[in-house]
């Protein structure tokens, strides 16, 4: 174009020479020019053809490259945003078939579902590179043929999903269009395949992270120990969710707070002196107890130790680990008191052997006193009194025994009501005017086997404590009831299974109780009346008795509002037997048989020799079994009619004296009599004919009742 425009502007210098040697000279220069100029106009033309044509493919080049950028990106944010692999590699699907324009995509995740070699994703896994089929139809390793045909599928790519060498995954593509291999496309899904690849790897080693934690949160969470951390002062910056099964609080309640504001008071310096030890040692403390506050306000003893993880990067903490023992506790308390009643047991077992024989003769020579003096003089009113003492004191070791569950108790088939009523007068008289009594007695109650005389004294216990806890005006209710008492009653009570029984409940609106009270007044001699007031023996004898009836006895009692005592004694299906009351004869009876009177204590031995030869019998007296042999001897040839002998005794006792006496003289009737059950007689049944049984303390009119008694039974 320059050039032309130059050669144009040459024209007038042509035309300024001779004008026809210049017009064929000129025409042919022309004629040149023009082609020279055409041929020029061409190679331009040319040459700004192929600049558009490499301008419009570096343009298409351009556009091309960044749509795989985008594609890349596009798949660099689906694999690093999306939460699951399969939500990227649907996402990567879409793109790449929006992308090629294929129009089918899959993706296989796990090596199990395809085998390696077989078709197209089995190729690309077993060579780890990318596999291009531009025929499908004609593919030779192609199972998937009906697949191909039925969606008009013609050409199909696949490429690993790979992190380094390892394949973990493959992409497949299908397209209707046959295509041949595209070198591009192949380059930029190998980019792909590893974005991918790495993506995959990333969340499943996320998955297994947060498998693994999610395996140690519920481990955490299910456990019934409680888990805790604290900081280096204390506060609390985790609690398991267990502590609302243990504790009743939320796990949230406690963040935040100090642990030491949960710990029972009396116990709050212990409490900080081992979290300090903790915080200054590394590693696990011993075990630590600490009675710890319920949501409810009832404590709870918790055990368990702590491990200063303050170090730990991770933790940065007190980790505490414990578990509630409380009921074991309480079992372990049941337990040690159940020991102590049955030491205390034996000790009054004992005591009251050797206090029974004191107060037979108190009692015995009371009598005889009685007896040989005037009524209603002085020295006879004063006789009355020791008596009166004496039967007090009586009462107490029964009481002792009773309680140690030490007395032979004559259990009859009862009706808990009839017993009731029938104490009515008398509790009424006890109780006095300004307590109420009300008694509210089941209809159809059930029945059970229990001694009268034991449950009786179990209500007077119960009605005299009630008294001493209503000191102004009080209302206390008597009620009765048939219960079944369930597994979940007894599961937290050892001494109790489940069963039918017959409820007796005795209710006072009196002081109640605080717990540490209500916890201890089954124990003998524990009272809180002042001296001479109690002897802190009326429940503990109440427990015995229930217990050794096979019975269990619960308490509720609240400070300010009152208690309720509740009995259940087992029921039984037997027919009610009718009990004869008291019926002890007034006169003495007499007698003039030969007595052999066997006892070691000299005061009991003269008592019963006073009593006896008094009534007429002829009394031969000894103090223990060899004396009472030679005796025998020395009246060889005499009638003895009955022997009376204690059972306990040095030399020889009542068991082996009867034994020989058996022998030498086989018609002579037995008498035991013993102030302690446990002695060898009760046990080894030696009940047999015309041998007897008398418990100490006895009186002088019991005492020769039962003589006469023995002596009147069948040969
Ligand atoms: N109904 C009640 N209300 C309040 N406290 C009671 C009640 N019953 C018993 N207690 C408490 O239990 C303690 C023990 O009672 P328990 O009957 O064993 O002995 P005591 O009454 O003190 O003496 P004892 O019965 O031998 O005369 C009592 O001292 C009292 O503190
Ligand atoms: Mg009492």
């Amino acid at each position: 174009m320059h050039e032309a425009r130059r050669s144009q502007m040459c024209l007038p210098h042509f035309f300024s020479q001779g004008f026809a040697h210049v017009i064929a000279a000129t025409f042919t220069e022309v004629e040149a020019e023009v082609a020279r100029l055409t041929r020029q106009l061409a190679r331009e033309r040319a040459a700004r053809q192929e600049a558009e044509a490499i301008a419009e493919r570096s343009t298409r080049d351009l556009y091309d490259q960044q749509q795989r950028l985008i594609l890349l990106q596009a798949m660099v944010v689906a694999a690093n945003e999306a939460i699951r692999v399969e939500e990227a590699m649907a996402t990567a699907l879409r793109r790449i078939c929006s992308f090629t324009g294929w129009s089918v995509g899959h993706v296989y995740l796990c090596a199990e579902d395809f085998a390696p070699g077989v078709g197209l994703p089995g190729r690309v896994l077993s060579t780890g590179q990318a596999a291009w089929i531009q025929n499908l139809s004609r593919d030779p390793n192609f199972p998937r043929g009906k697949f191909v045909k039925d969606l008009t599928l013609k050409t199909g790519v696949a490429f690993p999903l790979s992190v380094g060498n390892k394949v973990v995954g493959v992409l497949e593509f299908f397209s209707e269009e046959q295509l041949e291999p595209d070198e591009d496309l192949l380059e930029i899904m190998t980019h792909v395949g590893t974005q991918l690849g790495r993506a995959i790897e990333r969340q499943r080693s996320h998955e297994a992270l947060r498998g693994r934690e999610e395996y140690f949160r519920r481990l955490i969470e299910n456990a019934l120990d409680l888990i805790t951390i604290l900081d280096a002062d204390g506060t609390i910056r985790y609690q398991s969710p267990s502590t609302r099964q243990v504790l009743g609080y939320e796990a949230e309640d406690f963040l935040g707070k100090k642990a030491s504001d949960f710990i029972h008071p009396d116990e709050s310096a212990a409490f900080a002196q081992a979290l300090n030890n903790a915080r200054q040692q590394q590693g696990k403390t011993p075990i630590w107890t600490f009675r710890f506050r319920h949501k409810d306000g009832s404590w709870r003893v918790l055990e368990g130790s702590g491990n200063n993880l303050l170090d730990d990067p991770v933790v940065a903490g007190i980790v505490l680990n414990s578990r509630d023992v409380s009921e074991r506790k309480r079992i372990e308390e049941q337990f040690l008191q159940s020991q102590k009643v049955q030491a205390i047991g034996q000790l009054a077992g004992g005591v009251a052997h050797d206090f029974n024989n004191i107060l037979t003769a108190i009692l015995g020579y009371a009598d005889l006193l009685l007896k040989q003096l005037p009524p209603k003089e002085v020295l006879s009113l004063n006789a009355v009194e020791i008596k009166k003492a004496a039967n007090r004191a009586a009462a107490l070791t029964r009481q002792l025994l009773a309680f140690s569950r030490k007395q032979v108790l004559q259990p009859r088939v009862l009706d808990l009501n009839g017993v009731v009523s029938d104490m009515d007068k008398m509790l009424r008289r006890l109780l006095g005017e300004h307590i109420d009594l009300t008694t509210i007695p089941q209809g159809d109650l059930g029945r059970v086997k229990a001694d009268p005389g034991q449950i009786e004294q179990v209500i007077m216990n119960l009605a005299v404590n009630a008294r001493d806890a209503m000191p102004g005006r009080g209302k206390l209710t008597i009620e009765t009831g048939n219960v079944v008492l369930g597994a979940e009653y007894c599961r937290h009570r050892t001494d109790v299974s489940p069963g039918e029984y017959v409820m007796l409940a005795i209710s006072d609106n009196g002081c109640g109780m605080p717990p540490e009270i209500r916890a201890r007044i089954f124990e003998p001699f524990f009272t809180t009346k002042d001296p001479g007031k109690g002897t802190g023996l009326g429940l503990a004898t109440c427990h015995g008795i229930v217990k050794q009836s096979g019975g269990h006895i619960a308490v509720y009692s609240e400070p300010g509002r009152g208690t309720t005592f509740k009995i259940y004694l087992p029921r039984v299906y037997e027919a009610l037997e009718v009990i004869g009351k008291y019926d002890q004869p007034t006169d003495l009876r007499k007698g003039t048989e030969t007595v052999l009177l066997v006892e070691d204590e000299p005061m009991l031995r003269e008592l019963g020799l006073l009593a006896l030869s008094g009534l007429g019998y002829r009394v031969l007296p000894a103090d223990n079994g060899i004396q009472a042999l030679r005796l025998i001897e020395q009246h060889r040839g005499q009638d003895i009619h009955l022997l009376v002998t204690d059972v306990v005794m040095p030399e020889m006792g009542g068991k082996e004296l009867a034994e020989r006496l058996r022998v030498i003289s086989p018609q002579t009737k037995v008498l035991f009599c013993s102030g302690y059950t446990e002695d060898a007689i009760v046990h080894d049944g030696l009940f047999d004919r015309g041998i007897a049984f008398m418990q100490k303390p006895y009186t002088v009119a019991s005492l020769a009742n039962k003589v006469r008694e023995v002596l009147e039974l069948p040969s």
